[in-house]
């Protein structure tokens, strides 16, 4: 049985132990909960667009963002989607987490903040507004600009309905219900680009593709994404040849993994953090080959110097790595 400790104990080794001090059904299949560390002291603190991971018992770890605001330092607030079609950790959380609960989490990490000084749009969609809803609270607390867009299907789909109901009534968001109001005219939200204007976006694939277009010739390092998940496989996806420029050694890289594992199973020392493609970490150097960049993280001029080995790939013709 664990013994109790303060979180801040617990962090030194990475991990901290919390208690589920609040449950909250916000909307259909959507509960947050808040969390507090053992002794009801302070938690390690965060910024804007962190997120922790979550061990959820027989299910390896679950990341999620940080709700709450970055100011308040007795409490993380996550919220959890349960998927009914996933594999399967949301819905053993909603089962497990009840007011009382323990948890053990990782200290906060962010792939995802604020840039100083910027005027911000924000995009969530559907569980994805988690993280802009922590961004709107530092921005405002920052005195930057700032506005929300809360990209979701229903008013009975959409979170946090109360404190978006504030927020709104001082013009900080403006809510699309994508069942009554239709598709949303991202390149109207996005408007123009400017010095010191960022976008911000995390929600399902399709809305970042969406932004994705509707920025196309925004400058790089301005437009600013997360995801939780790493890019589809494809059918597509073969297996490719990796030759290692150093020791001339050459792995391949089956269809169903990634590179970076493939490294890791070689023994190549590659650091990562996200595995999602979204904080480039895990880059490396390529002077040969044709890579199939899935990233969320390099510029067009980086691409041709380095890929993401978390989610890239490469072409027939395999890659030589500077390595
Ligand atoms: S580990 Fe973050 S981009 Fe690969």
């Amino acid at each position: 049985m664990l013994a109790p400790m303060t979180a801040q104990l617990a962090s030194r080794s990475r991990r901290l132990f919390v208690r589920v001090s609040s449950v909250v059904d916000e909307a259909v299949g959507i509960r947050s909960y808040e969390l507090v560390a053992l002794d009801g002291g302070e938690l390690p603190p965060f910024d804007a667009g962190s997120h922790i991971a979550v061990a959820v018992p027989g299910h390896g770890h679950r990341h999620y963002s940080l709700v709450n605001d970055p100011a308040e330092r007795l409490r993380y607030v996550i919220a959890v989607q349960r998927e009914e079609t996933g594999r399967g950790g949301s819905r053993a959380l909603h089962a497990l987490m009840r007011a009382g609960a323990m948890l053990r989490i990782g200290p906060p990490r962010n792939f995802f903040p604020l840039m100083p000084r910027a005027e911000h749009v924000l995009i969530g969609g559907g569980i994805g507004l988690t993280p802009m809803m922590a961004m709107l609270h530092q921005a405002r607390s920052r005195g930057q600009a700032a506005h929300l867009w809360v990209v979701t299907r229903s008013a009975e789909r959409t979170p946090f309905s109360a404190l978006l109901s504030v927020w709104e009534s001082e013009g900080l968001v403006t809510r699309h219900y994508s069942d009554t109001q239709g598709l949303v005219d991202l390149k109207e939200i996005v408007g123009r680009e400017g010095p010191d204007r960022h976008v911000y976006c995390c929600g399902p694939s399709g809305l970042i593709r969406g932004v994705v277009e509707a920025t196309a010739h925004w400058p790089h390092g301005h437009v600013h994404f997360e995801s939780f998940a790493a890019p589809q496989a494809s059918d597509s996806d073969a297996a490719f040849e990796v030759r290692l420029r150093s020791t001339g050694l050459t792995l391949r890289v089956e269809a169903d993994e990634t590179l970076l594992a493939a490294l890791r199973r070689e023994g190549v020392p590659v650091d990562a953090a996200c595995e999602v493609g979204s904080c480039g970490t895990c880059r490396v150097r390529y002077d040969h080959g044709t890579v199939l960049h899935r990233d969320s993280v390099l510029s067009p001029a980086q691409r041709a110097q380095w890929l993401i080995t978390c989610v890239s790939r490469a072409g027939a013709g395999g890659i030589t790595l500077d390595r």
